[in-house]
């Protein structure tokens, strides 16, 4: 039986503006530097310019198992005045019942508060540049009662600040409209100019635009005021704080593309041809009517998707009225020949093309020129074959990102966001989750370029609610708004291959009446965008119930591969179910499976506890792969979160069911909160990689897999254990061989193959002896690949490597050095855990440290930092404009200095 789920379409894309003044009436002008910012020192000491009354905090537990039941929210009355009203017209251009939209009420709250008047005087706040999150700095918060718990990693992302900045706008500008684009301010953003509310957006994650035109001094200097106020207990992670992502200065004639203007679909698509639709959203904003042309014309993007091809086709040229004060949609088709498909790598290639959109007057002058940046190609969700991408069935091997990125916090940086991408290239991940909201725009452009499948995603709660301040208490007033937006700004990106409008929200318990909800946002995201299937994570939905029928593409996080339902996982409470791919398959055969979450296991780079597990899953308790006295938890990756399973029960699972589209695991990179299980640390112990960086063990157990074209063989634990001589010191080897020899101090231990669902050697009866650990692999009974662990010596010195050796001055460019340390034979210590101080010389400054180790409450801006199982990582930024070079040292007593260098221009 075959029964197929057809989606035929879209790419996608990246909507880019061009910032050539020249040729091109549109600007858009970065606003991130140079802004005076003011944190109030705690939350009863703010001001009462609020959004709205939130409901007290009675006993929360931050601690509380993550796939716990969501519960209802609580009911506030109140009398206060708050300003929601006036921050409510804001979502309108995203409600789509007119008669539905918010009017603003008389008055203009605020006015009269110093911070928002121009000639408030500043000069004592601190001087930011954005991106900024104002808690990554720390510190962190320690102990039992600590106000931010480790659940929300344990930062100061909680309270209420104010973010001020002048604008200079000419006289000149006078005829033009004049926005405001905020990619992210965590949250409940307000802003006033020169003294007046114009607006504001509470959900942090979603991009949002103001039109200041109304409030503007043309020729003069005009007074930005930005009010955030982030409550604590929020979020299941670290939220971060502050603007966090990038802001703008759209500067438009008054008959402009709109915000996310164009929409680009492609059909027929085929190596021969494709059709690409487009509809493209013009506003006027003048008070006459305007008669204009509009052209389209398609390049394709080569050389690092920066320089335009010969063109590829235009769509032909449309003369259109439009009315006053009035957005009008045109339509547009265009024929490519040949086209250039985006695929995902290492089958396809990414290929990408620019649309040139330009508004023409009559007289031929130009009006507006907008850019969007697409892909082409056919995404198919098949029940039975999984994802199907330009003809080729593509098995997803995927991760769980959140969005932060470690020791630098919320704040968007293009560097490292590409530094994350490029480790998990390397890993031979293919898809990511973008768990479990919207990214920064950037992060699509970086999934576009380098071809990744992303499932882009907004909500982890609706009505109900998971900790007491988050997203459901303002689900009603912002749901049609926050999704609209989220799709509208997103759709054009040929990397965004499925909308996910929840992760396992309370509505999956709650029968009818939850999967009306959810049936409510499918709707929404398919009016947005009818061409991507939507889908929403279940851990507890089953087959049977009404919820999984309001989706396309089923998500299951855990369920697939049963949950607590290994002998070792019995004696858990909570959630219980026995694999359930077959059950969904049965119910649901036209729709395709994906596991949007598997593992959840944990581990502390280079921490090996004893004794291991004989199991090849095992829940953690003290003692058995955890040991809650040093907050670590051991890496010979069996063990889980209560509800996970390992790697190996995971991949077992999804090769006994070859129908499932494949995985996301959860994680791909450490991240900062949920230190599932010790939540007296700062930051997670799901990930592949550690907070800093480091390839964990499990990197290599995925790798194995994902690349088996790549000849690898790990070893693990390392093989410094002076106080085991003599006893039982299991051996674990990966590898994409099928066989492995293992030898120590030169003497075979065995050569062993893979079984049948194994995807792990293990010589579990080892007697420790130092000297050397030699693996041997073997792939079809050829040599294929070898790996040596010493017994070292004492820590010596340091090796240092950056990962650029040449540093741009533009204030965003960063160098991440790792530091390793070995011993006077070079040989890696993988145990040391040396404390390091780090100098710099020359026109440079250490942002951040950090070394991987969840439970280091050393803030990140220190330049002291202990090395964690031998290695630690620096984080270097050049002075604005600066040139010269900067030379980085780690010290530590004992151990010889070392120095590297880096040429910053
Ligand atoms: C899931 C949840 C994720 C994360 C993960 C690991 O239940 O969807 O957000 O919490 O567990 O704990």
């Amino acid at each position: 039986m075959v029964f197929t789920m057809f989606y035929l379409f879209v790419l996608g894309c990246t909507t880019t503006n061009s910032t050539d003044k020249n040729d091109n009436p549109r600007e858009r002008i970065s606003i991130n530097e140079g802004w005076k910012f003011m944190k109030y020192e705690s939350e009863t000491l703010a001001d009462k310019l609020i959004y709205d009354v939130r409901p007290p905090i009675e006993n929360v537990d931050d601690t509380k198992e993550a796939d716990s039941k969501p519960t209802e929210a609580v009911e506030i009355a109140t009398s206060s005045e708050v300003l929601k009203p006036y921050i409510l017209p804001t979502a309108n251009p995203f409600i789509k019942d007119s008669t539905k939209h918010h009017k603003r009420p008389q008055g203009n709250p605020g006015e009269n508060f110093p911070f928002v008047q121009t000639n408030f005087d500043d000069n004592t706040w601190e001087t930011v540049d954005l991106p900024h999150d104002w808690a990554i700095k720390g510190p962190f918060m320690k102990g039992d009662d600590a106000e931010v718990g480790g659940g929300m990693g344990r930062l100061p992302s909680n309270g209420a600040a104010w973010y001020r900045k002048q604008l200079e706008i000419p006289e000149t500008d006078k005829e033009k409209s004049i926005f405001l684009d905020i990619d992210g301010a965590m949250s409940y953003a307000m802003v006033w100019l020169n003294g007046h509310l114009v607006g504001g957006w509470p959900y942090g994650y979603n991009s949002w635009r103001l039109d200041l035109t109304p409030y503007i001094k043309f020729g003069e200097s005009n007074q930005l005021a930005i009010r955030i106020d982030n409550p604590n207990h929020s979020a299941r992670w670290y939220p971060g704080g502050g603007i966090y992502r990038n802001v703008w200065l759209t500067k438009t004639n008054k008959i402009h593309v709109g915000q996310w203007g164009t929409y680009v679909t492609s059909k027929e698509s085929s190596k021969d041809s494709a059709t690409i639709d487009f509809k493209i959203a013009i506003s006027n904003d003048a008070l006459s009517n305007t008669t204009v042309d509009v052209v389209t014309e398609i390049y394709p993007l080569e050389n690092g998707f920066k320089r335009l091809g010969l063109r590829a086709a235009s769509i032909k040229k449309n003369n259109i009225i439009l009315n006053s004060n009035s957005q009008t949609t045109i339509k547009g088709s265009a024929v490519i020949k040949s086209p250039k498909l985006w695929g995902p790598p290492p089958t396809q290639t990414p290929n990408l093309y620019k649309a040139i959109t330009t508004i023409h007057a009559q007289d031929g002058t130009i009006i507006d020129n907008y850019e969007t940046v697409f892909g082409i190609r056919e995404v198919i969700f098949d029940g039975e074959k999984g994802l199907i991408v330009n003809g080729e069935p593509i098995k997803i091997q995927g991760v769980n990102q959140h969005h932060d990125l470690g020791a630098l916090g919320a704040a968007f940086n293009l560097k490292a966001a590409k530094r994350q991408l490029e480790t998990l290239k390397e890993l031979g991940c293919n898809a990511i989750r973008m768990a479990h909201n919207p990214p920064a725009p950037e992060l699509l452009e970086l999934t576009d370029q380098m071809g990744f499948l992303v499932i882009d995603e907004i909500f982890d709660s609706w009505e109900r609610k998971k900790t007491p301040h988050d997203f459901h208490l303002i689900f009603d007033d912002w749901l049609e708004a926050d999704t609209r937006s989220f799709v509208r700004r997103d759709r054009n990106h040929p990397s965004v291959i499925l909308w996910s409008f929840g992760n396992e929200v309370g509505e999956q318990y709650t029968a009818e009446e939850g999967a009306k909800v959810g049936a409510k946002l499918s709707a929404i995201v398919k009016s947005e965008d009818p061409s991507r299937p939507t889908t929403a994570s279940m851990n507890y939905a089953k087959p049977n119930m009404p919820f999984p029928s309001i989706m396309d593409v089923i998500s299951l996080n855990y369920q697939g591969e049963g949950i607590r339902d290994a002998p070792a996982y019995a004696h858990l409470q909570g959630i219980k179910t026995s694999p359930l791919y077959p059950a969904f398959y049965e119910a649901f055969p036209n729709k395709a499976i994906i596991s949007s979450e598997t593992a959840a296991a944990l581990s502390s780079r280079g921490t090996y506890l004893f004794p291991v597990t004989g199991d090849i899953s095992s829940p953690i308790s003290d003692g058995i792969g955890g040991d809650p006295k040093t907050g670590y938890v051991s890496s010979y990756e069996l063990y889980t979160a209560n509800f996970g399973s390992s790697a190996d029960k995971v991949f077992a699972s999804q090769d006994k069911h070859p129908f499932v589209a494949g995985e996301f695991v959860w994680s791909g990179w450490d991240y900062l909160g949920e230190p599932t299980p010790y939540y007296s640390s700062r930051s997670s112990y799901f990930g592949l990689i550690d907070l800093a960086g480091f390839k964990k063990d499990r990197f290599y157990l995925y790798q194995a897999r994902w690349r088996p074209d790549l000849p690898m063989v790990h070893i693990l634990p390392h093989w410094n254990w002076p106080e085991r001589i003599g006893q039982i010191t299991p051996v674990h080897i990966f590898t994409s061989g099928d066989e492995v020899e293992l030898f120590l101090n030169g003497k075979s231990l065995g050569r062993k193959k893979k079984g049948p669902f194994e995807y792990r050697l293990r010589w579990d009866d080892v007697v420790y002896k130092p000297g050397t650990l030699k693996a041997v692999a073997y792939k079809n009974g050829q040599f294929w690949s070898e790996e040596t662990v010493h017994t070292t010596r004492e820590p010596s010195k340091f090796v240092l490597k950056t990962d650029q050796d040449d540093l741009l001055s533009n204030g965003k460019d960063l160098v991440f050095i790792t530091v390793k340390i070995t011993d006077n034979k070079d040989h890696f210590v993988a145990n040391a855990n040396n404390p390091i101080s780090f100098t710099i010389e020359g026109p440079g400054e250490i942002v951040a440290t950090d070394n991987g180790d969840p439970t280091d409450l050393t803030s990140f801006a220190s330049s002291e930092r202990n090395a964690f199982n031998g290695l630690a990582l620096v984080i270097i930024k050049a002075k604005k404009g600066a040139i010269g070079q900067i030379k980085v040292t780690a010290n530590s007593s004992g151990l010889q200095s070392s120095s590297v260098t880096i040429n910053c221009q």
